[in-house]
């Protein structure tokens, strides 16, 4: 099933001439000039992996030079996970190394003892089985350290790869499959002067000078004539992404974090948090051979793929007007709690201890959350053990985006805004965190733990 890595390499260079002539956007940084790489589809695998090793490894970002990175058995973005609905996930994680490391199933609703959080980091040297059973919608997931203090760094570093599940529902969609389904891992990386990844944060956090796709520079996919469906993962640290298209063309989001929306949103510029995720459809069936056009970050005035015409006839695909039964959570029309997001290092005032419960939810309640910020934002605001459905945002951007419908399980604050979320916990107690997903802001203290009672 799905892609193999020959297929896009092999399409990717039959069109590598075509790409010199392009226009570079204004101001945009370039690695290396003109030159782009062929974008990589990361290699799937299966629920079952014997083993997840995390160690330094050396990887070809496209340009051929071997550089330094934290990888997932060798793999930078790790390997990317598909499992279905009711399928049982079992992995072992082997610490490669200097520090502690646990692994996050971020998005996926797993138990305690599986969810990957900081309270369950392993020595270097040290390994953790996994086992847990898919019990939740389709959607793109991902995975990535989370032991504490030291997440921002290893996800840096090289750490984190995509974690798709798959359902029936999603199956009777007759989506764009095989090929004609790209999952695009964006973050940002800095470079120290051999060519390896680099970690340095500012008091701002950490913000790389040259985005990666697919743990690509500067890279490009050959598309046919037809539609194409777009698996996007903002994983940067520190860094929001304005994505839209060089042409201004609209394209139609049908998911998100937590799976299909409701009914497909036809727009031109999605703002995409640290930690979110899109689900895309992409018509280029107006490309001709040769010609390009990028999806590109408008903030950062980055192309960060170039997509270029094969030519080629692929597949027409029309969303229906209802992609999914997405039940409205209904809940309190007052905050059952409030947190405030304060400095770049506390919720409501404090500091994250990893022994200090902070507070109790009761099991299967739905509650509504009152998310707010006391500046510094960007805050993509990040829950584990459950999903849940953003109602409203007042100040600062004063409205919901068509992306922040159905199920999410991270929301962007940005400042002066003040967030809403009913969410309920129906699958499992125990002990989890909610956090800010700048991963900066997590590494110093902007992290919670609360018990599902
Ligand atoms: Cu993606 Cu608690 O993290
Ligand atoms: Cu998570
Ligand atoms: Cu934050």
């Amino acid at each position: 099933m799905g892609w193999t890595r020959r297929e896009v390499l092999v399409a990717g260079a039959a069109s590598f001439g075509a790409v010199a002539n392009w226009p570079v956007l204004a101001g945009g940084r370039r690695w290396r000039g003109q030159e782009a790489y062929a974008l990589p589809v990361p290699q799937e695998t299966p629920a079952s992996l014997p083993l997840l090793n995390c160690a330094p490894a050396q990887v070809d970002m496209g340009d051929g030079v071997l550089r330094g990175v934290l990888a997932y058995n060798g793999m930078f973005p790790g390997p990317t996970w598909v499992a279905r609905q009711g399928e049982w996930v079992t992995t072992r994680l082997v610490n490669g190394l200097d520090e502690p490391t646990i692994t996050h199933w971020h998005g996926l609703i797993v138990d305690h003892a599986n969810d990957g959080g900081p309270f369950l980091a392993i020595p270097p040297g040290g390994q953790y089985d996994y086992q847990f059973q898919i019990r939740q919608r389709a959607g793109l997931n991902f995975y990535h350290p989370h032991p504490d203090m030291l997440t921002g760094k290893q996800v840096a570093m090289g750490l984190a790869g995509a974690f798709i599940v798959r359902d029936a529902e999603e199956d009777a969609l007759g989506l764009p499959a095989q090929q004609y389904e790209v999952p695009l891992v964006i973050r940002d990386a800095s470079f120290d002067k051999s060519g390896n990844l680099v970690y340095n944060p500012t008091s701002s956090g950490f913000r790389g000078k040259f985005p990666l796709v697919n743990g690509t520079l500067n890279p490009m996919l050959a598309v046919d004539r037809g539609v194409y469906r777009l698996r996007v993962l903002n994983g940067s640290n520190a860094r929001v992404l304005r994505l839209a298209l060089a042409n201004g063309a609209p394209f139609t989001v049908i998911g998100n974090d937590g799976g299909l929306l409701a009914r497909p949103a036809i727009v031109t510029q999605v703002l995409l948090g640290m930690a979110e995720r899109l689900d895309l459809l992409v018509d280029f069936s107006a490309l001709g051979a040769g010609q390009g056009v990028a999806l590109q970050c408008l903030d950062a005035r980055w192309n960060l793929v170039q997509f270029v015409g094969s030519g080629k006839v692929g597949v027409s695909y029309t969303p229906p007007a209802v992609l999914s039964a997405v039940t409205a959570l209904s809940g309190p029309s007052q905050p059952t709690r409030t947190f405030s997001f304060d400095g770049m290092s506390r919720i409501n005032g404090k500091v994250y201890d990893i022994h200090r419960i902070d507070f109790t939810v009761p099991f299967g309640v739905t509650e509504r959350w009152r998310f707010k910020t006391g500046g510094n934002a960007p805050h993509p605001i990040h829950v584990h053990g459950a999903s849940f459905q953003v109602v409203s945002r007042t100040g600062g951007r004063g409205t919901l985006y068509p992306w922040e419908a159905g199920w999410k399980d991270t929301v962007l604050l940005n400042d002066k805004e003040t967030v809403d979320v009913l969410i309920r916990f129906d699958v499992y107690r125990g002990l989890y965190v909610m956090h800010c997903h700048q991963l900066e802001h997590e590494g110093s203290g902007m992290m919670a733990n609360f018990e599902v009672v």
